[in-house]
């Protein structure tokens, strides 16, 4: 029987395609980005390098001998392959379980085609079931939960973690977010936020999903 690592390793090895010759990747973070960096490395001497969304990927980009360009230098990107908490068949996605979502944000910006790698579990139809991130600075931590409360969520501390960018995460219980590019514009609005979770302005481009029946291709047209 496959397990989750079975599918996430074979949605890595289906990104892997979308890679073209001689680029600088963009990587994202996470178990399934984990998968597509050991995959990469397979086909290191094809590329130019990768641009990594956190400290823990661009370690594991190192270890195989990958170069790790800073975004600043490598320009535009042609493709970012990264996971995902929740998407929507829309591409719509809840990010930042790892706590990267921003440099994931950054990045997937940065890149013309945002290449999503997921098991069979994250799709759903209504997205907010898992906990939404926001990373807040610290001294916003009470008033930014005050206003999240007034839109009808739950936030919490993550307790113990820090961001790569030195911030705290809030993760907001109990949303059923109907409409995620209007939320996501609301939730950025607020003082003291740097990056909500919801990456629906820029989705995905493409949806690789890992089903015990094979990997399934889905792009916003269907
Ligand atoms: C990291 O901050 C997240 O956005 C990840 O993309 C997300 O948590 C997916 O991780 P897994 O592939 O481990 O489920």
């Amino acid at each position: 029987m496959m397990g989750q690592d079975d599918l996430k390793r074979a949605v890595a090895k289906a990104a892997i395609e979308y890679v073209p010759f001689d680029c600088i990747v963009g990587v994202g973070t996470g178990s399934t980005a984990n998968f597509f960096i050991d995959e990469l490395a397979k086909i290191k001497h094809k590329i130019r390098g990768a641009v990594a969304s956190s400290e823990a990927s661009a370690k594991r980009l190192q270890a195989h001998g990958i170069e790790v360009l800073s975004l600043n230098d490598a320009g535009n990107l042609p493709v970012y392959v990264d996971g995902a908490d929740e998407i929507t068949r829309h591409l719509h996605m809840i990010k930042g379980g790892g706590g990267a979502l921003t440099r994931e944000k950054i990045v997937a910006a940065a890149s013309k085609k945002f290449i999503c790698v997921c098991d069979a579990s994250k799709l759903v139809d209504v997205l907010g079931k898992f906990p939404l991130p926001i990373e807040v600075i610290p001294m916003a931590r009470s008033s930014v939960a005050r206003q999240l409360v007034a839109l009808g969520g739950q936030p919490t501390l993550r307790e113990g973690f820090t961001t790569d960018n030195g911030n705290l995460i809030l993760d907001v219980h109990g949303l059923s977010i109907m409409n995620p590019v209007e939320l996501e514009s609301t939730l950025d609005h607020i003082a003291g936020v740097v990056t909500n979770g919801l990456f629906a302005r820029r989705g995905a481009d493409v949806l690789l999903l890992g089903t015990p029946e094979g990997v399934k291709t889905i792009t916003v047209d269907g």
